[in-house]
């Protein structure tokens, strides 16, 4: 039994098209397995613990197994509709999990890979907490971008260890942090030095993730401190800690395929533990994880590490698909650069199908995939429509037409096929099949595109609309070609297009099919009429996509812009020449209700001030008062006097209460 996993996606948000990138793939790959006879398990599950959960729920004000429960319900529907189907989908949250998560750790605990230590820390002496992962922002000690407590986000991508961070400040509150010390536990990574540079050499996938590995090994490895303080997650044995989301998310794997293996019948120890064969330090297991080029760090360097200290076997490739683009800009849910599945994709009644030939066939899986509805239109419409889908409708139509869609009366089936067809037939095959084992999905969908093209160009040559009138024989043979052409288009793309691929078997009988089936002789005949595979893109519907995204960079932008407003920062407030001053001399502004004009001391020097204090004080009584005067306000006439400085006062009820110190001090002490 081979075991595929997939990244688990945190149950904390919707599915977004850069999800679709590495989960379409993966289901491809298993689609295509299956079809060439190999048994596999395919697995899934949300990653439910963590503090940007922590923090959303905390936001929305609820607890974090609702939110867990929201998102964890919306995947499932999201990957239904988009084909991807794996056998087992669980939650990290779940008791079995935990459980499993627990036995991991005291493994590691007990074949000594795990020490304790004092470290400092972000605490928040306002919310009067330690400040993990997402609850701290600050400085990155790298590179100097703003970085998240774990990761260098905007930056260099580093992964961050706690304490690590400058200048943090609480995410929640926006306090200034302070650092305090705690015992934590550290995993010994470092020891795992050279067994990961062997590990790396040997292990299969995308280079895009080895080599990216086999340089951070190279470069630096530090102990990894694998717990945190939050309520919500896998408590550490024996302590009030819980284990960091990313020890236990990846454990997931296992505990996923332990639960899929009751309900199908299969070993998860022989998966995980016992392995298919041994080769020096390492027991290689039948393992490909389909992840993000994101976590890369997390699958190649401490996962495997994990395992090893853990006596586990080993996963034998990873294949990290390149990351996502919008409209041309880097994929960013806070800028609006993002397409949702459900709400944009599905709601607006798009076919999964398209979305799945989109996404293996833009670009090769390791490369960066650029997401645009006018490309996306174009793939459509003059690819899998005008090539694949006019192939097939034409030759299920005009047999169905003109045969009643049985020419087999009219040829003797065993020299029917042409070399050709069957030589392109064979070339296709084999050119998915090699791709394949390199995870090139552009490759392989091309092939099958290609026999499309090869396709079309026999049927227009062939002209059975002609030989129809001249020789009904002849036609039959051309249509006994093409309608075994059909067969092995269905088959060839089907792993892409389940949905629209299925319709089409249904049209020519073809059940239970395999890859041994594509050219293999069979009397195809098109049993039910045929209606066309696939449905237009219209411009219109893309041109309304196109206003739902740039409205979406618009609210996006005024957000971003109000949320800059709102704060005022250190250097903007310095701006400010706030000054202690007393009043040395105040009369009121004649024909003005409100206005008193005074002169102000504010050290050494004496400025004229307009206030509107009228209606609170009588200007006898302000003589010889120490008040705050912004001194640096641009001087303005009000009722034909200058005034030099503002008064600082309290509004209340729109009459001026002055504010004074608290003490004597004196004039011209600033303000800070
Ligand atoms: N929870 C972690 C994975 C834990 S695996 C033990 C996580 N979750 S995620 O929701 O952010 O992402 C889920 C999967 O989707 C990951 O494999 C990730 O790499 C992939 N992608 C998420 N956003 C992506 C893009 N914009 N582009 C390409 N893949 C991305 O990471
Ligand atoms: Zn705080």
């Amino acid at each position: 039994m081979r075991l595929i996993t997939c990244g688990l996606p945190y149950a904390n948000g919707k599915a977004h098209i850069g999800h679709l990138r590495t989960y379409i793939p993966a289901d491809v790959y298993v689609r295509y397995l299956r079809l060439m006879g190999e048994k596999v398990l395919f697995i899934c599950g949300s990653d439910c613990h963590g503090t940007p959960i922590v923090v959303n729920a905390e936001k929305e004000g609820i607890e974090p197994r609702k939110l867990v429960d929201r998102y964890h319900e919306h995947f499932k529907k999201v990957f239904a509709a988009v084909g991807v189907e794996f056998d087992f989908f669980g939650r990290t949250d779940s008791d079995y999990h935990h459980e499993m998560t627990t036995n991991f750790v005291k493994r590691l605990i007990d074949n000594g890979y795990v020490y304790s230590k004092e470290i400092e820390l972000a605490y928040c002496p306002n919310c009067k907490r330690f400040l993990p992962d997402r609850y701290v922002e600050g400085i990155c000690p790298y590179c100097g971008a703003i970085a998240r407590g774990d990761e260098c986000d905007q930056g260099c991508g580093r992964y961050l260890e706690p304490g690590e961070i400058k200048e943090p400040r609480c995410k929640i509150c926006g306090t200034k942090a302070e650092f305090r010390k705690q015992k934590h536990y550290f995993f010994k990574l470092t020891a795992f030095k050279d067994f990961l540079l062997d590990y790396l050499e040997k292990l299969k996938g995308t280079e895009n993730a080895l080599n990216y590995a086999k340089q951070w090994v190279r470069q630096e490895l530090k102990d990894w401190c694998i717990t945190r303080n939050l309520e919500w997650g896998v408590k550490f044995p024996g302590e009030d800690l819980v284990v960091y989301v990313w020890v236990d998310a990846p454990i997931g794997y296992i505990s996923y395929t332990r639960e899929a293996c009751k309900e199908k019948g299969c070993d998860w120890e022989q998966i995980w533990i016992k392995g298919v064969r041994k080769e020096g330090e390492i027991r290689w297991a039948n393992i490909t994880h389909f992840i993000g080029l994101d976590i890369v760090y997390h699958h190649c360097i401490f996962w495997p590490a994990m395992l090893k200290a853990a006596d586990f076997a080993l996963p034998s490739a990873v294949v990290a698909s390149g990351m996502v683009k919008v409209e041309g800009k880097t994929f960013s849910k806070s800028r609006g650069y993002v397409v949702w599945v459900e709400d944009d994709y599905l709601k607006a009644g798009f076919d999964p199908d398209y979305l799945r030939y989109y996404i293996v066939n833009y670009t090769s899986h390791q490369k960066d995939l650029n997401f645009s509805w006018k490309v996306f239109m174009d793939k459509v419409n003059n690819e899998l429509i005008a090539n694949l889908g006019n192939f097939i409708y034409r030759v299920l139509h005009f047999a169905w037409k003109n045969f009643g869609g049985d020419v087999w009366d009219l040829v003797n089936s065993d020299e029917v096929l042409d070399d050709q067809v069957v030589e392109a037939i064979e070339k296709a095959r084999d050119e998915i099949v090699k791709a394949l084992e390199e995870w090139e999905f552009k490759v392989a969908s091309d092939a099958f595109m290609e026999l499309a093209s090869f396709g079309n160009n026999y049927f227009q040559s062939r002209e059975p609309w002609e030989l129809i009138k001249k020789d009904r024989g002849e036609c039959a043979k051309v249509m006994a070609n093409c309608l075994h052409l059909v067969k092995a288009l269905v088959i060839l793309s089907y792993p892409v297009l389940p949905f629209s691929m299925s319709k089409v078997a249904d049209f020519i009988g073809l059940k239970d099919f395999s890859f041994d089936d594509v050219s293999k002789f069979e009397k195809v005949r098109v049993v039910k009429k045929p209606k066309l595979p696939f449905k237009k893109v219209e411009e219109e519907k893309i041109e309304e996509m196109e206003r739902i995204m740039l409205e979406r960079i618009r609210k996006a932008e005024e957000k971003e812009k109000a949320s800059k407003s709102e704060y005022v920062t250190i250097d903007e407030f310095k701006k400010l020449d706030i000054r202690v001053g007393r009043i040395v001399k105040a009369e009121k502004i004649k024909k003005s209700r409100k206005l008193i004009r005074l002169e102000v001391d504010i050290g050494g020097e004496v400025r004229q001030i307009v206030a509107g204090i009228a209606e609170t004080y009588e200007p006898e009584e302000l003589v010889g008062k120490l008040v705050v005067v912004l001194t640096n306000m641009k001087p303005a006439k009000l009722m034909g006097v200058e005034s030099q400085g503002m008064l600082l006062a309290a509004d209340v009820d729109g009459k001026a209460v002055l504010l004074m110190p608290e003490r004597e001090v004196p004039p011209g002490s600033k303000v800070r």
